[in-house]
């Protein structure tokens, strides 16, 4: 059934005003999966609204914290430079909503490598998300590689995760080995991260 309320809700008009609907929407105990992928999704990309936190590194991409959502959640602007791209990683049991605001993005999935044999991750399927998508993913769903697949553009986007989670596992695609990482923010509202706290930054 169609409630009135809930249609309303998942308009977003300006960035602040997703991230105020965001904060309704995490205030219970219980996600609703569909209702905040719709919501991120009905934002249009303004990057008058979000630019100040996209700040670009030139060897690798960076994470930039815009709000932390009451404790909820961490959401962060993730800036790609030409063919930059993530390592293979789990998502440490929380949910992760992915938005492009600027450019594409490739996403290829993988399954959870076999904890008994050694050997080359199994490709599940991949895609390449446009700017205004919002993708999802967690452990259940399975792994995860993230790459700006173009060598001219950069791209931008908008990454939820709930509960907020400061490291995860990185898996190495022929053996299937994993390793944990410790994630740091590039800036956090905007603010460049003194060197010495972001020093560090792993691939994730
Ligand atoms: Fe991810």
């Amino acid at each position: 059934m169609d409630h009135p309320v809930q249609t309303e809700l998942c308009k977003a008009h300006t960035l602040e005003e997703l991230i105020r609907i965001l904060h309704q929407l995490f205030a219970g105990d219980k996600v609703n999966v569909d209702e905040v992928q719709t919501l991120m999704e009905s934002y249009e990309s303004n990057p008058e609204e979000w630019s100040q936190y996209a700040q670009f590194d030139q060897f690798r991409y960076t994470r930039n914290l815009v709000d932390k959502g009451n404790g909820k959640f961490n959401l962060m602007i993730l800036c790609w430079g030409e063919g930059h791209g993530s390592s293979i990683h789990d998502h440490t049991d929380s949910h992760c909503f992915m938005k492009i605001l600027q450019g594409n993005l490739k996403e290829t999935l993988f399954e959870w490598p076999d904890k008994k044999a050694v050997g080359e991750m199994q490709k599940k399927s991949e895609r390449v998300l446009k700017e205004n998508r919002c993708a999802y993913i967690n452990d259940t769903i399975g792994l995860h590689r993230v790459e700006n697949p173009s060598h001219t553009e950069t791209a931008v986007s908008l990454h939820l995760y709930s509960p907020p989670f400061a490291s995860c596992n990185t898996f190495d695609q022929r053996t299937g080995h994993k390793q944990k990482v410790k994630m740091t923010f590039f800036s956090q509202f905007g603010e460049r991260t003194p060197y010495t706290t972001s020093i560090s930054q792993e691939n994730n």
